[in-house]
């Protein structure tokens, strides 16, 4: 078995140095959380289906010419990746009223919103990501003006194209998390490309005809049916591994 050195343990992830500089690898746990870390399980299978589920939508987006720190999947639950300077904002595209927008502003779920919205927290879980403007950002140096744009306009162009894909395969795209960070090119030129993962974890995701959730709310609020509704969004998208979500084993670590 490799062994090779920890970078970063997260909630959902574990973090090495990859075989080349500037490249990492990430594993996919199968750990859960919710409500900044104060739920705490695990959904079997999940690492192997998010793995494979991110790499099929990095893939696709960098078909379509968003960069993304994807290289190659490398097994059942790790990923070869570029390693990015992380920018410290979670984005947040909203498309359908869900989670703490309704509570925020009393909006019933399921409400279609006027158009997407885009919001930025904060990733910093001591402080329990807060909400920020693109004021705190360019004022505290989160982000340049300049990459704010750059990430409010790949935002979008992935939420347009995820949400038609979703649509193709009876999936409604109500809202979604996605990272950025900084890679710097041999010329010195700093470009911003998409990073970490996008997944049942990060999206919700509901059925068009039940309006069924197929994502961690399941998870998050009791509903059960965890492992299946992972299973079943791989299994749309016609990647459900051969073999079903779970035939690896842990990590081996050199601290
Ligand atoms: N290409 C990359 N280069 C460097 N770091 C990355 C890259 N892609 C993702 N990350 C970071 O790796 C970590 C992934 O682990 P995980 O998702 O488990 O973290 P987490 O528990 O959600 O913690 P955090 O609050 O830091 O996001 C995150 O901190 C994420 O920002
Ligand atoms: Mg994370």
């Amino acid at each position: 078995m490799v062994r090779r050195k920890q970078i970063y343990e997260g909630k959902a992830k574990i973090l090495f140095e990859g075989p080349e500089p500037g490249t990492i690898v990430q594993y996919f746990k199968d750990d859960a959380t919710a409500f900044n870390n104060q739920k705490k399980g695990t959904i079997t299978g999940k690492g192997v289906l998010n793995n494979r589920i991110t790499e099929y939508l990095f893939q696709k987006l960098g078909e379509i010419g968003v960069p993304t720190h994807f290289i190659r999947r490398l097994n059942m639950r790790e990923q070869l990746v570029r390693e990015v300077e992380i920018i410290p904002i979670e984005v947040v595209i909203r498309n359908i009223a869900a989670g703490s927008i309704s509570k925020r502003f009393a909006i019933p779920e399921g409400t279609q919103l006027p158009r997407s919205i885009v919001e930025y927290y904060y990733k910093n879980d001591a402080l329990g990501d807060p909400l920020v403007s693109e004021e705190h950002v360019t004022a505290f140096g989160w982000a340049t003006i300049q990459e704010l744009d750059e990430i409010l306009s790949l935002s979008l162009r992935v939420n347009d194209y995820l949400s038609g894909l979703f649509l193709g395969i009876g999936l409604k795209l109500v809202d979604f998390k996605l990272e950025f960070g900084r890679v710097q090119h041999e010329n010195g030129e700093v470009q911003i490309i998409l990073a970490d993962e996008i997944s049942p974890d990060n999206c919700r995701l509901w059925d068009t005809k039940t309006n069924e959730k197929m994502d961690k709310d399941r998870f998050r609020r009791d509903m059960g049916g965890v492992e299946e509704a992972y299973q079943e969004v791989a299994r749309r998208l016609g990647i459900m591994p051969e073999g079903g979500p779970r035939d690896m084993p842990g990590p081996a670590t050199m601290q």
